[in-house]
């Protein structure tokens, strides 16, 4: 395969800010666990462009660079957090509430973590019902309200002399909403903010206003935020990169590595039962049925895209699956989640898989955040705009053009991501074919 011959890409130079609205336990996981990784206090395991490493060229030329070496990413010592938050909470207060990390581990980042602290929200409790936070801006119309956000936005790039911002909703799940006739186009959308139309959510305010700025603008919860024509649209208009839906964290992402095996098996699959036990914040809010239907259309759409039942009726046209989520105190931010699996083999036999994940929601999803944040910036160096839709490896419920059905298979995401870094920096594409050099290696011996 020829090589590509790309934009270039403009180098990482100069600090990068990292905005979040919603301190909360993933985003100061997030926050904390960067500064400890700088003081040498720990690794950042999870992420891609920290650990992984890239195969480029063939098989025989055995080249695995680190990711982070191979393309320009911004640095670690390069980034500067800033947030918003409907608690006045600074960051260690927030993560210590939180309980993710060990209060020793915090400890040592005490004094950064303190001069963190949040701005106050773009707010509406209709969206998050059971959050009573004080913390948030007055307003008399959504268009005032988008306005204080750019401000806080400029403010916080020239105050923290950042080159370049990225923002990535870290906010609770906002109750389920689909887009109306308000989110159809830029003008109607824009015509909503003036006339303060309730259709509009805060993630929505986020959202537009980094846009406007040319903030590339990841959303990290199932909320529809950017996933409407009208947030599209200025993307596009102001050439900046978006990327969705909801962290694929716990369960799901348990679900998009095995679902993809059994499907490339053509073991059949009745039914699917997930249920899952949570005690921190996001729990308490997914607690209300609006709020949980948001997460539960995220999660549900994974396994219909992997074994696609309309092409195979026989293995999956009867599928049941079922998602719960359970708030649960005493569990804290270590979730437990259950998955039972029906699934049968040749002549129909039954089997089932059991499933019990003992994991740390927020440890999980640190390093998205951080992933994602630097991918952004770098789509966004090299003149992409729009859905980033090689950034699916990330999310639930991936952002698609129009039509496009989401790909959900863990292992074609990671293909894609890496493909799409191969090309960015004007590699051969890894098609894994491999006959060329096969042949050449036999006729070797
Ligand atoms: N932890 C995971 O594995 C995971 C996976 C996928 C998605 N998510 C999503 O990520 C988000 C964050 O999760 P978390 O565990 O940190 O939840 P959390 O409740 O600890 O933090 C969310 C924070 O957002 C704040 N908030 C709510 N509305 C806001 C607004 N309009 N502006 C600013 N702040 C606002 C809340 O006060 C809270 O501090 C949730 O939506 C969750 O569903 C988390």
């Amino acid at each position: 395969m020829t090589k590509q011959q790309p934009e270039p890409i403009a180098p990482a130079e100069g600090k990068l800010g990292i905005l979040i609205p919603g301190l909360g336990a993933v985003a100061t996981t997030f926050i904390a666990g960067v500064l400890a990784v700088r003081k040498g206090h720990g690794q950042p395991i999870g992420s891609l462009t920290q650990m992984s490493n890239i195969r480029l060229g063939k098989r025989t030329d055995n080249n695995y660079p680190k990711i982070k070496d191979f393309v320009p990413l911004a640095g670690l010592d390069d980034l500067e957090f800033g947030g918003w938050d409907v608690y006045e909470d600074n960051v260690y207060q927030a993560a210590v509430k939180a309980k993710v990390l060990d209060l020793a581990l915090l400890q040592t980042i005490q004094a950064e973590l303190e001069a963190l602290v949040p701005m106050p929200a773009a707010f509406d409790k209709r969206y998050v019902k059971n959050l009573d936070g004080t913390h948030v801006k007055t307003y008399t119309t959504r268009y005032d309200l988008a306005e204080q956000v750019i401000d806080d936005i400029r403010t916080f790039k020239a105050t923290r002399n950042c080159s370049r911002l990225v923002m990535v909703w870290c906010g609770s799940t906002e109750i389920y909403h689909e887009a109306t006739d308000v989110h159809a186009s830029l003008a109607a959308f824009e015509a909503g903010l003036r006339a303060n139309d309730p259709n509009i959510s805060p993630s929505m305010i986020y959202a537009y206003a980094a846009l406007k700025e040319g903030v590339p603008f990841v959303n990290g919860a199932p909320n529809l935020t950017v996933d409407a024509p009208a947030l599209l649209e200025l993307a596009h208009e102001t050439g900046t990169p978006v990327a969705g839906k909801d962290f694929k964290t716990g369960q799901t992402l348990m679900k998009t590595i095995l679902a993809p095996g059994l499907s490339a098996r053509a073991l059949g699959v009745r039914g699917w039962f997930s249920t899952n036990i949570l005690g921190n914040r996001d729990g308490l809010v997914l607690d209300d049925p609006d709020n949980f239907r948001t997460k539960e259309v995220s999660k549900l759409s994974v396994l219909e895209d992997i074994f696609r039942p309309e092409d195979n009726p026989e293995l999956y046209g009867d599928i049941y699956h079922k998602v719960r989520i359970n708030y649960y105190p005493p569990a804290g931010d270590n979730k437990e989640s259950w998955d039972n699996i029906d699934i049968f083999g040749w002549l129909g036999y039954p089997m089932q898989i059991k499933i019990d994940f003992l994991c740390r929601d927020s440890i999980l999803a640190a390093p998205l955040v951080l992933d994602l944040a630097l991918f952004m910036d770098l789509a966004k160096r090299a003149g992409m705009s729009g859905i980033q839709e090689w950034l699916s490896f990330y999310l639930k419920s991936p952002q698609t053009a129009p039509g496009l059905r989401p790909e959900h298979d863990i292992f074609q995401q990671l293909m894609k991501l890496q493909n799409t870094l191969r090309y960015l920096m004007g590699e051969d594409l890894i098609t894994h074919l491999g006959l060329d050099y096969y042949q050449d290696l036999m006729e070797a011996r």
